[in-house]
């Protein structure tokens, strides 16, 4: 083989901020600082101020993140919760492992959930009164945020709790009319029924059985907050209250009621194992998950609020997380530039789709250059055979695993774009000249020069 591209290069990253990253493991472990220090707290505000949320709260995996939010939410038997038929399994695992079921629905040709189909589906049932559908979950694939507008505007509509898997989109964003409110909106705001629907869809009455005793107790949470806040997730002094923001520019996990991320070694923030976060402006979600993420502890007080988890995000990984953090806005400039090169090149191959979407209300992030060939598999093997490595993702559904035992209700989106998808090398240690190599292999495979 005359050349190799990789997909990521680990190694050829830690060299580019060695320097950093060695002075923060310097001063983890000379500190002994392991568990719930310092580093995880000021990852957790530089997180939220980046997302723009009140609070971040570190965990475990983006897995963590998901199951935690469905929790926080109230959401269990007996419940229903939408989810994207393309995506990674995690999504729905965390709705079936608190015991909901998983509603799937197709993708649009940003590979996205249709958001004309969760209409449908969202019409139809409240037609028949029979279903239970308490939550959506959009996820934000690759990179490229789900139509968060129309969704927020659903979720009202049809008072649903809105969780985003945005485990591949850190930095993604999107503008927000004054129509698509974020989620908690502010209680009072749209008189009795409207407060009753909001607490509904927050799992209050129930989520006592299910979750802890916080949400039993009216009122409670805010004090318990004001207890914890200045060891885990100040409130950022700039952010501005969700409701009062009029249209704006809003990233990825600033919509719902939280955004849930994954800092899995090769994510767009990825660290040196599992991680991972939820963001929230909801005060009582961030001490939900503050004290279940430890096993249900208060540490300041030594009270159990109920049967938590051990999910804490390492101490040594945020502290590697936070440096990387610091570079992820030049780091996304650098991916944009690698996506406008391959763009530029490959664009008039007509078998080739690639993830590039005129509308500029969403930008993309380009967590990874995912582009559609109609040769499938022939093209990404054909890669593989010239030394650039490619991942193909997904070729078998998730719901097409018998022992999902999920409901396939027809997904022909997902299923075309599951034979067609092939993600390109796309990472910040690339070389120019590698980038070039792997559109020069491209185009090869398409008869052209
Ligand atoms: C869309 C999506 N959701 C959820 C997850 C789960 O994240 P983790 O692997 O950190 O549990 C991932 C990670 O691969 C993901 O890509």
């Amino acid at each position: 083989m005359d050349r190799e591209v990789k997909f990521v290069e680990p190694a050829k990253l830690y060299g580019m901020i060695k320097k950093e990253l060695d002075e923060a493991y310097f001063e983890v472990m000379g500190k002994g600082d392991l568990i719930d220090r310092g580093q995880l707290r000021r990852f957790e505000e530089n997180l939220a101020a980046f997302v723009g949320t009140k609070y971040a709260v570190g965990l475990n995996s983006g897995y963590d993140a998901l199951h935690m939010s469905l929790r926080a939410a109230g959401i269990g038997p007996g419940d229903e919760v939408v989810v994207p038929a393309h995506t990674f399994v995690a999504t729905a695992s965390a709705v079936v492992n608190v015991g909901a079921k998983p509603v799937l629905v197709d993708v649009g040709k940003d590979f996205n959930i249709d958001c004309d189909r969760v209409e449908e589906l969202l019409a139809a049932a409240d037609r028949d009164g029979g279903r239970r559908i308490k939550a959506i979950i959009p996820v934000h694939l690759s990179g490229y945020m789900a139509d968060m507008g129309r969704i927020m505007e659903l979720a009202e509509r049809y008072g649903l709790v809105v969780v985003e898997d945005a485990c591949q989109s850190l930095g993604a964003g999107m503008e927000r009319t004054p129509a698509a409110a974020s989620q908690p909106p502010a209680e009072g705001d749209g008189g009795e029924e409207a407060d009753a629907r909001r607490k509904a869809r927050r799992g209050r009455g129930k989520s006592a059985e299910r979750n802890v005793d916080l949400f039993a107790e009216e009122g409670a949470g805010a004090t318990r907050l004001a207890a914890i806040a200045p060891r885990t997730t100040a409130p950022r002094p700039d952010a501005p209250a969700p409701e009062a923001i009029g249209p704006a520019w809003v990233k990825a996990g600033a919509w719902g009621l939280t955004g849930c991320w994954s800092f899995y070694p090769f994510k767009i923030l990825g660290g040196y194992g599992d991680g991972g976060a939820i963001t929230t402006n909801d005060p009582e979600v961030a001490l939900f998950a503050t004290r279940m993420r430890y096993n249900g502890e208060d540490r300041q007080t030594g009270e159990y609020h109920g049967h938590g988890f051990t999910c804490l995000l390492d101490n040594l990984q945020a502290a590697f997380l936070d440096v990387k953090l610091r570079y992820l806005p030049q780091w996304i400039t650098r991916r944009q530039g690698i996506a406008a090169r391959y763009r530029a090149a490959l664009s008039d191959l007509p078998d080739l789709l690639l993830p590039h979407y005129d509308d500029p209300r969403r930008d993309h992030v380009y967590q990874n250059y995912t582009v559609r060939s109609r040769q499938g598999n022939d093209f990404s093997q054909y890669l593989k055979s010239r030394g650039v490595e490619v991942l193909t993702q997904f070729r078998k559904p998730y719901y097409r695993h018998e022992a999902l035992k999920l409901e396939d209700r027809g997904f022909p989106e997902t299923e075309a774009l599951s034979r067609e998808v092939c993600s390109l090398p796309m990472n910040v240690e690339i070389a120019d000249e590698e980038v070039d190599y792997v559109i020069s292999v491209v185009r090869s495979f398409y008869g052209k020069t």
